[in-house]
């Protein structure tokens, strides 16, 4: 068996299904291209907890419960941001998110659903040395997040764009984080605690840490001139070309191409399409000096790739991009606990001991 629990299935879900051949995501019985850019995000938060909690409202109740939530997590967690602020903007929303209670109410899931959004452009402000901009309980949750942001009411088709992000990402198969979440919700330790568990594996580059280096090689790249020979320089050097690759697919990441299409949509002219047709330009060559470098194995676009550019165009620096990835995959997150706790069963496998043996005392 492989280090990496390569063809394990660890768990039975109603929840999502990734088909790495087909390329395809379906979602409680949706397909991704069925709900992004039409499914607003607490929509699809409710589609994800339906039946897991026995009070879960209808679709505009649970959108306004968001709202009341996010207002409550600022409300509590204002008088500490400045002490958050001062660790990195992700390992301060995860120690924001560790002093919410560890209950298992739908009130307790609402409110880490609404965390996420709440402390991200809150620690991100404290950063800069601006005042927290207090949320709005009756605006729409991706909206929301923006004004939180940028202190003004962003232009819908941002909204919009980071609406259909969150979606997008909203859950995905026994990925690393929904696998550490599931484990520990499985010690039925809470709800809290498995979300920090999920943080915690998200954060890693191989995981959700992936777009803020996409920016970074993109940033690069262009300095360079040549991005065939800075990506092949790479390969040599025994590094991964961050946004592409991915353990399930071994075609195109569905999820790329429905960012792509948004980042398109928000493009024009201006800088938004010109970072696109480089992103474009670049990722043509990636996936060529992938295809000579790793003859054996399809490497293709992964969803990092253009949130990298979704997020950039949204105004998020790529410090925070991994703290916008967990304001989407969190829902998800929670509908798993919930799922493995139904189940009673504590998740413990196996090690193989391969060390040295104790010398026998007689
Ligand atoms: N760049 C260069 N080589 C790669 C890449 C890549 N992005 N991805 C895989 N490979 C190579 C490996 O080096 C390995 O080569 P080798 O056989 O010569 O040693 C081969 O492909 C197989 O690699 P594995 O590690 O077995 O593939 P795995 O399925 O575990 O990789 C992973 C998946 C970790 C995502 C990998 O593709 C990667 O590191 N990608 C870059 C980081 C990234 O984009 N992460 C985000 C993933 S999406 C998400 O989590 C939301």
């Amino acid at each position: 068996m492989a280090n990496g629990l390569d063809d394990v299935v660890a768990a039975e879900t109603v929840l999502s299904d990734v088909d790495g051949l087909g390329g395809r995501l379906t979602i409680r019985g949706h397909s991704l291209l069925e709900l992004a850019g039409r499914w607003r995000y607490p929509q699809v938060a409710r589609l994800l907890l339906d039946g897991f909690f026995d009070d879960l409202p209808g679709d505009a109740e649970l959108a306004e419960a968001i709202g009341r939530a996010r207002v409550e997590v600022f409300r509590r967690l204002q008088p500490i941001f400045p002490t958050l602020a001062a660790l990195d903007v992700y390992s301060g929303m995860r120690a924001g998110i560790a002093l919410l209670q560890d209950g298992g109410t739908l009130a307790d899931a609402l409110r880490l659903i609404a965390a996420p959004a709440v402390l991200t452009p809150a620690l991100l402000r404290a950063k800069r040395g601006d005042k927290a901009v207090a949320p709005d309980k009756g605006a729409d949750h991706a909206a929301d997040m923006l004004r939180m942001l940028s202190g003004k009411a962003d232009s819908p088709d941002l909204a919009r764009a980071l609406d259909t992000y969150l979606v997008t990402v909203c859950d995905h198969g026994l990925n690393a984080s929904t696998f550490a979440t599931r484990v520990v919700a499985s010690t039925q330790a809470g709800l809290t605690s498995a979300i920090l568990a999920g943080l915690g594996a998200l954060k890693g580059p191989l995981h959700g840490g992936a777009p803020g280096p996409v920016v970074e090689m993109l940033d690069a790249i262009e300095a360079s001139g040549d991005a065939a020979g800075w990506l092949r320089d790479e390969i040599v050097h025994g590094e991964r070309i961050m946004g592409f690759g991915h353990r399930i697919y071994r075609v195109r990441d569905p999820r790329a191409d429905v960012l792509k299409a948004v980042v398109r949509q928000l493009g024009g002219k201006g800088g938004t399409g010109r970072r696109l047709a480089f992103a474009e330009e670049v990722e043509q060559a990636a996936l060529e000096v992938l295809r000579v470098a790793k003859p054996q194995r399809s490497i293709q676009t992964n969803v990092e790739f253009y949130t990298a550019l979704l997020l950039e165009a949204a105004g998020f620096p790529a410090e925070a991009f991994s703290n916008v990835f967990a304001a989407g995959r969190i829902a998800g997150w929670i509908a798993h606990a919930r799922e493995q706790q139904t189940t009673g069963r504590l998740i413990r496998p196996q090690s193989r001991y391969v060390g040295p043996v104790p010398d026998l005392v007689a």
